[in-house]
């Protein structure tokens, strides 16, 4: 069994809720998932050691939340090169975020990147929920 990290940054919960849901894919998917706040990641060493991971935020004014940056950042260092990622985020309107950290995770840190991010206004609109399970499950067969 792999275990993923899952790490979100969101201001009124929307994209926490995501990030849940995920996890229920991932662990529906055989896997384990661990969930943190952006704001617990301190170092590299709070990122390393897992087979996959996925980092989320919401977008505020065309940016994610700062939060994220400096996870981003902080993952420049870690060990996570031609591991599965993927990335999320609750939305309004033009959802810059979950893109920007897709691309990061796939430039900068050259990991497995599954098709897209996962760009939901709610977790709880149109099929939100159902979508963020199969992005969970989805990631969990990138690992067998
Ligand atoms: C002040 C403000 C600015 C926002 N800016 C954007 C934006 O630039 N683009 C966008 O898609 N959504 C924007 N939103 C909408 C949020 O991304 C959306 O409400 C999201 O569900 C919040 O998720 P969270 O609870 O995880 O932070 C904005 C919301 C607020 C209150």
């Amino acid at each position: 069994m792999g275990e993923f990290l899952i790490v979100y940054a969101s201001r009124t919960g929307e994209t926490t809720k995501i990030a849940e849901l995920i996890a229920e894919g991932i662990r529906i998917g055989g896997h384990s998932a661990i969930l943190k706040n952006a704001t617990q990641i301190k170092n590299e060493r709070d990122l390393n050691g897992f087979n996959g991971y996925l980092f989320g935020s919401s977008t505020y004014h065309g940016e994610m939340i700062p939060a994220m940056k400096q996870v981003l950042f902080i993952a420049e260092r870690a060990e996570l090169k031609d591991l599965p990622g993927g990335s999320f985020g609750a939305f309004g309107w033009s959802g810059e975020a979950p893109q920007r950290i897709f691309d990061t995770m796939k430039n900068i840190y050259n990991m497995k990147m599954t098709g897209s991010p996962l760009m939901l206004k709610a977790s709880w609109l149109q099929g939100g929920v159902v979508m963020a399970q199969d992005y969970g499950k989805a990631m969990a067969k990138m690992i067998s």
